[in-house]
């Protein structure tokens, strides 16, 4: 099985989660359960991904009337607590209807493989909407030869969110480059401004710190290579990457690890902080504050990454034994539609996955996504679950959990590199 075996603490911890999410699957909207109903389960709890959720909802309401939802959010970012429920619940022969479950390797060697899910090419087919994904999308969520998943949006993790005002204030353009990175750092601190935010309460967040620094270092093929094995781990890039990585934690807020990463982009918000590095569902976060693209805040690729898109994709897919299937696949259809994903990807930050969506409902940061998406080398993101299997990622998370405390780059590239010959096939 290619799912990381639970420990006991683990499981402990995710039946405690299960029992902590039990009152939101009760509380809905407060009304007694119908016959019908429908468990949509996710960690879209943030401000953005929350109204994107609900934009959802609300039409599928309209279509279904009938049907009651139950919103099944586990809070935590990445679905760094959702997860660990999720799998208790599969193992228990308890699943949710539909659950968020990242395009690629988590989708396919954590539930596909294993035999938990049901195919839903039928879905595409039955609509016509083959041909209105991008081919390189479906291929990572199909196996042999049938579709598995929705996926409802592509998002963009290597971007890096600025506060225009510090920058400008400062006289500072944002960094395009990892040296420049260095040096608007430096600037920045030694004028007492706290540089980058980071909310790694998560670890997640530095992994995905780092997946960028990796692709800055590396460049899309190097970068793509280490998770096919062309890519050797063992090297002074890794090395120098892994530094560059433990500079920049000099330059993060203090109480980062309390932090969650929406916490982190208010950081920047209220100019506690100049910059983080987040996916594009920062963009949803600043949106539901209030704020407008380009206005309060910029953005650019990660420093280093230009030309290259490092892309993810929030899917939902059909478990076996679904308790209500019908709605399920309702559920499904409604987020592969057209309509769907243009009521719930302008709210979230992300882009439609659909080709044939309306770019006029979508801002300046979506529409410069978009071209990137169509004119940029896609490269996959680890943290994200598109590039490795869950296994290979809980590895990475352990060591970097390791480093952002003592900052020892031998050791964890030492670490990396043998858990790297554990999983290159
Ligand atoms: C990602 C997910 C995004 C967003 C983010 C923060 O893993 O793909 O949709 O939810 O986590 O929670």
């Amino acid at each position: 099985m290619t799912f990381p075996r639970p420990t006991g603490r683990f499981v402990a911890a995710a039946a405690f989660l299960a029992v902590l999410s039990l009152p939101l699957f009760a509380a809905g909207s407060g009304e007694a359960p119908r016959s019908r109903r429908l468990e949509i389960f996710s960690w879209w709890t943030a401000g953005g991904e929350a109204e994107g959720l609900a934009q959802l909802f609300d039409i599928y309401r309209s279509q279904y009337p009938a049907v009651f939802i139950i919103n099944a959010t586990v809070a935590g970012g990445a679905g760094s607590n959702a997860k660990a429920v999720l799998a208790t619940r599969m193992q228990g022969g308890n699943p949710p209807d539909s659950f968020q479950v990242h395009a690629g390797h988590e989708l396919i060697d954590t539930w596909v493989v294993e035999g938990k899910m049901e195919p839903i090419t039928f879905i595409f087919r039955s609509h016509g909407w083959l041909d209105k994904f991008p081919r390189g999308l479906i291929d990572i969520i199909s196996w042999n030869g049938e579709i598995y998943s929705v996926p409802l949006d592509i998002h963009r993790s290597n971007v890096l969110w600025y506060n225009k005002a510090l920058f400008s204030a400062n006289g500072l353009r944002p960094p395009r480059t990892l040296d420049e990175m260095d040096h608007v750092c430096d600037v920045l601190a030694s004028r007492g401004i706290t540089p980058l935010a980071l909310g790694d309460n998560g670890i997640w967040a530095s992994v995905h710190l780092l997946e960028s620094i990796l692709l800055g270092t590396l460049g899309p093929d190097g970068y793509k290579g280490l998770w096919s094995g062309s890519t050797s781990w063992d090297s002074a890039q890794i090395r120098s990457a892994l530094a560059r990585f433990a500079r920049l934690l000099r330059f993060v807020n203090s109480d980062h690890s309390a932090l969650s990463w929406d916490a982190a982009v208010q950081y920047v918000i209220d100019g506690k902080c100049a910059m983080t590095v987040m996916g594009d569902w920062a963009e949803g976060y600043f949106k539901a504050r209030g704020l407008t693209p380009n206005k309060e805040y910029g953005w650019v690729p990660s420093p280093g990454t230009a030309g290259t898109f490092l892309m993810l994709s929030d899917s939902f897919g059909l478990p076996r034994g679904a308790p209500d299937r019908a709605e399920a696949v309702n559920w499904l259809t409604l987020a592969a539609s057209r309509e769907g994903q243009d009521a719930f990807n302008p709210k979230k930050g992300s882009i439609p996955s659909r080709s044939d969506c309306d770019r006029s409902l979508y801002d300046a940061y979506q529409q410069s996504a978009m071209d990137s998406y169509r004119s940029e080398t896609i490269v996959p993101s680890v943290t994200h679950g598109a590039a490795a299997s869950e296994g290979w990622l809980a590895s990475i998370q352990d060591v970097m959990s390791g480093f952002v405390c003592d900052l020892n780059v031998a050791k964890a590239a030492r670490d990396l590199a043998r858990i790297a010959r554990k999983y290159v096939k």
